[in-house]
């Protein structure tokens, strides 16, 4: 009854404003802004963005705070993101969430693994592990060194020694995927959970490692989302709906969706369509 009144609340749209934008590299911005329902929310969790006119879209919940802001990291990447990269400060959009699970803290020596704006919902979550004074190894990877996001407020947290960076072109860090430098790392470390989020195949890689290395491992996956409550079946992936059974699935599930975890997604008519 409580959880069904919560879910009620979450899904009702908030107009709010627009209080602070930050640019974070070149095709990442930071929109802050009031919400005091998703100011809530638990590390993993999402929320909708409506932008008036253009459309709505899940986001990951990247910051919360105490006076009730909220932020979250968007890529521009088509048409909505676009328009939202466009918007200036004191401008209105709509939220409804959070929605989804989240992912689960612990007191001990964590690996966290993320590749673009899958930093988004690791920054909180690593914000939350580091309260609990937990232990937090950080791999951070982007295409380029102008796509690395949070590289200094990360170091902050975990500390220089714990955090590698990887640049597929080379230009900092190691040269190579966040999965390139986890054989070494996993072979000298012993981790109690991995937790990773960013582009599907990265996050099946981490999988594997994490199984052969038998650590439990928690990831965000994205899947085209709609309703966000479960109840179009848009989202769907094997038998789960990553809206309300996700975005966070930990090692037991990952290991029933095999079949499309890091290999296919479906588009908007429901066709099962490849991985890029
Ligand atoms: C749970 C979740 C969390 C996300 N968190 C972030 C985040 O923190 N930062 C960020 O930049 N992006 C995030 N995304 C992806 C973001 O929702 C898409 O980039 C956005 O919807 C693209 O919209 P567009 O109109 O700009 O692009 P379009 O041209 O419409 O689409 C570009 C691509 O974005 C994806 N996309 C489009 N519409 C949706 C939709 N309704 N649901 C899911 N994916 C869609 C598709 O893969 C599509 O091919 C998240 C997605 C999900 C499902
Ligand atoms: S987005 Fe509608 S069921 Fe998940």
């Amino acid at each position: 009854m409580k959880l069904s009144a919560y879910r009620i609340a979450a899904n009702k749209l908030r107009t709010t404003r627009i209080l602070c934008i930050k640019t974070e590299s070149p095709t990442v911005k930071t929109l802050t802004f009031k919400d005091k329902v998703c100011a809530k929310a638990k590390p993993g969790q999402f929320l909708m963005l409506w932008i008036p006119k253009v459309d709505e879209i899940p986001l990951s919940i990247m910051d919360v705070n105490e006076s009730g802001e909220v932020s979250v990291a968007v890529k521009r990447v088509g048409e909505a993101t676009t328009m939202l990269h466009k918007m200036k400060e004191g401008e209105v959009i709509g939220v409804r969430g959070p929605f989804g699970n989240n992912f689960t803290l612990t007191d001990g020596k964590v690996l966290i693994v993320g590749g673009g704006t899958g930093l988004a919902p690791l920054w909180l979550l690593a914000k939350k592990l580091a309260d609990k004074k937990a232990k937090i190894f950080f791999v951070i990877g982007a295409e380029t060194k102008n796509e690395l996001l949070f590289r200094e407020r990360i170091e902050k947290i975990c500390g220089k020694e714990n955090l590698i960076a990887t640049t597929e072109d080379g230009s900092y860090g190691v040269k190579g995927l966040a999965t390139t430098p986890l054989k070494p790392l996993l072979a000298k470390e012993n981790f109690s959970i991995i937790y990773t989020c960013g582009p599907e195949k990265m996050m099946r890689k981490v999988f594997d490692l994490a199984e052969e290395h038998k650590i439990p491992l928690e990831a965000s996956l994205e899947r085209l989302m709609r309703c966000a409550m479960g109840l179009c079946g848009s989202c769907v992936v094997g038998r789960y709906r990553v809206c309300r059974d996700g975005p966070v699935f930990n090692s037991n599930k990952l290991r029933q969706i095999k079949g499309e975890f890091g290999v296919s997604k479906r588009d908007f008519n429901g066709k099962r369509i490849p991985l890029e």
